[in-house]
């Protein structure tokens, strides 16, 4: 239930993060595109706010320092505007002076409709930073805050502390290459704690020890991005700490991360909320993607193939790419088994039993597979046809048929299930015998009865019956005959022929 939803979100927050940062100066959705219609869409874009411009399809930069520039006045005017988008490029911005900066801030404040704020490319430093949140401390309607490309450290990161534990709405924040450091990023985690946030940027920023507190985790982070900074074993113990929560996607390439590290990520990945963990281009030996593995695929029983992770559906290590990423003939071969398995979870997306069943039938009935599989986890490699109950046998064996083809089968019947098959018939067959020869018993017993019934009819006409007891009573030959057992029992009882 709750994988299904977080995971739909995850593709929603995609979804929008590439509508969004797709042109700089989207999303006035709300205003027109009601109207348009699907043949105008491809072409609209950038075009709804710069109406008024004409219709020049040229991206000149001026053009977009005029939109910028006549946005800033409607926010000014509390008009309706929902995005402001600038770049240090701008001469206007490399103009503002930090009074103009604290004014845009209590400009922003007041506005009532803007949705996002772009402010990117070397336009602010950390001073720039200071006076900007200085007016700016709050908003009612901001989702989205990007802020890459600028020139700002710790200092100028903690200037926004202010406005991010005020911004009840905000649901992304981009503060991608700048050097905010260790103690910018914690102490951003910490202010954005109870916050909308669900998308966290912090690639790039010279992160190198993380601290988490459990109590100021924000409730709602699907994505967090941490690439490109210096994060080791350390940094993951803490980030485990996010993948009992929400987290959706965790970004962590180029960092310093070893075999520590992901053998804590993996521990924490069985029971995550988790969807995608992307690891390329940090220090992982095979040793560590094999724990990867383990954790969507745990081959050493089926049991336990089933019990494995059914959810996660990207687990990068190894790229494919010539930037760094390859590994070696193995580590390959290991991803390339993560992206097997990873897909079986895609497939069955919100259906984990399926992907689970859908994991044995690949993993454990393919005696090739398992062998391949077996051999690089250091586990067994013999079929696991015991762990598979007889009942279930024929609907295996047509499954085996149907997926793996007629050679499969005959190597599942010629190996161990040959072996069980002829058990579950030797046992069977015991039972039939059983079952015949009681029946076979039970009519010689009769039989003899019937025999004995007569001679004892005979003897009691005969008058020869050794009276031991006094229970005997004399009764006429053919009653007695007819009603054999009423008899066989009170002659047992009173008479003895030891003769
Ligand atoms: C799109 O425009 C055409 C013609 O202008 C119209 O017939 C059609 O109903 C419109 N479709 C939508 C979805 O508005
Ligand atoms: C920036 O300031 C200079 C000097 O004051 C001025 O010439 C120029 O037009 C200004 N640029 C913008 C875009 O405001
Ligand atoms: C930002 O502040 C610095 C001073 O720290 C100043 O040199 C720079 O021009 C300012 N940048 C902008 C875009 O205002
Ligand atoms: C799985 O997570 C839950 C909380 O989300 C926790 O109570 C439980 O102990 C965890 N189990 C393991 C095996 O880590
Ligand atoms: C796999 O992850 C999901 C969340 O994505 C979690 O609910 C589930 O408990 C995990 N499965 C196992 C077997 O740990
Ligand atoms: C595994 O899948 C990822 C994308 O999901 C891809 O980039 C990578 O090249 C694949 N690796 C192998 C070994 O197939």
């Amino acid at each position: 239930m709750l994988s299904s939803s977080s995971s739909d979100l995850l593709f929603l927050a995609l979804a929008a993060r590439l509508g969004h940062s797709d042109s700089s100066s989207s999303s006035s959705d709300d205003d027109e595109s009601g109207s348009r219609n699907e043949s105008t869409d491809s072409s609209s874009g950038d075009g709804d706010s710069s109406v008024s411009i004409g219709s020049v399809e040229n991206d000149d930069e001026d053009e977009y320092e005029q939109v910028f520039i006549e946005s800033m006045q409607n926010v000014k005017d509390n008009e309706d505007v929902r995005d402001l988008c600038a770049e240090g490029s701008y001469g206007y911005i490399q103009n503002m002076t930090n009074e103009d900066w604290e004014q845009l801030g209590r400009d922003i404040s007041n506005h009532d409709h803007l949705g996002s704020l772009s402010i990117t490319r070397h336009a602010l430093e950390d001073e720039n930073m200071s006076f900007l949140f200085r007016g700016l401390t709050k908003s009612n309607t901001i989702k989205y805050v990007t802020l890459y490309e600028n020139d700002f450290g710790a200092e100028g990161v903690l200037a926004m502390v202010p406005f991010l534990q005020n911004v009840d709405y905000l649901e992304e924040l981009n503060l991608n290459d700048n050097t905010i450091t260790s103690e910018g990023f914690n102490s951003v985690f910490r202010a954005l704690h109870g916050s909308a946030i669900n998308y966290l940027r912090c690639s790039g920023c010279g992160i190198d020890s993380i601290k988490i507190d459990n109590d100021y985790i924000p409730r709602n982070l699907r994505i967090l991005g941490l690439c490109h900074n210096s994060i080791n074993a350390d940094g993951c113990r803490e980030l485990a700490k996010l993948l009992q929560r929400s987290l959706l996607s965790l970004e962590l390439s180029k960092n310093s991360i070893d075999d520590e590290g992901v053998e804590i990520l993996a521990n924490s990945l069985c029971n995550s909320s988790l969807l995608q963990i992307d690891l390329t281009q940090n220090q992982i030996s095979v040793e560590g993607l094999k724990l990867l593995l383990k954790v969507v695929n745990d081959i050493s029983s089926i049991e336990a193939t089933l019990r494995s992770n059914h959810t996660l559906n990207l687990i990068n290590v190894v790229a494919n790419d010539d930037a760094g990423g390859g590994g070696d003939k193995e580590s390959e071969e290991v991803q390339q088994q993560i992206n097997d398995t990873v897909m079986i979870n895609r497939r069955n997306r919100n259906y984990p039993e399926a992907a689970g069943k859908e994991k044995v039938i690949h993993s454990q009935l393919n005696s090739i597979k398992r062998r391949n599989l077996a051999a690089l986890l250091g586990v067994d490699g013999e079929v696991l046809y015991s762990e598979i109950n007889c009942l279930h046998l024929p609907e295996v064996l047509s499954i085996i048929g149907e997926t793996h083809g007629q050679g499969e089968i005959y190597v599942a019947l010629r190996s161990s299930i040959a072996a069980l098959f002829s058990t579950v018939d030797r046992k069977q067959c015991l039972q039939q015998q059983r079952a015949y020869h009681r029946a076979k018993l039970e009519a010689i017993e009769a039989e003899i009865a019937a025999i004995e019934g007569a001679q004892e009819n005979a003897e009691v006409s005969r008058g020869v019956c050794n009276l031991a007891s006094g229970h005997y009573t004399s009764f006429p030959t053919n009653e007695l005959t007819s009603s054999r057992a009423v008899f066989v029992q009170p002659l047992g009882a009173c008479c003895y022929r030891n003769k």
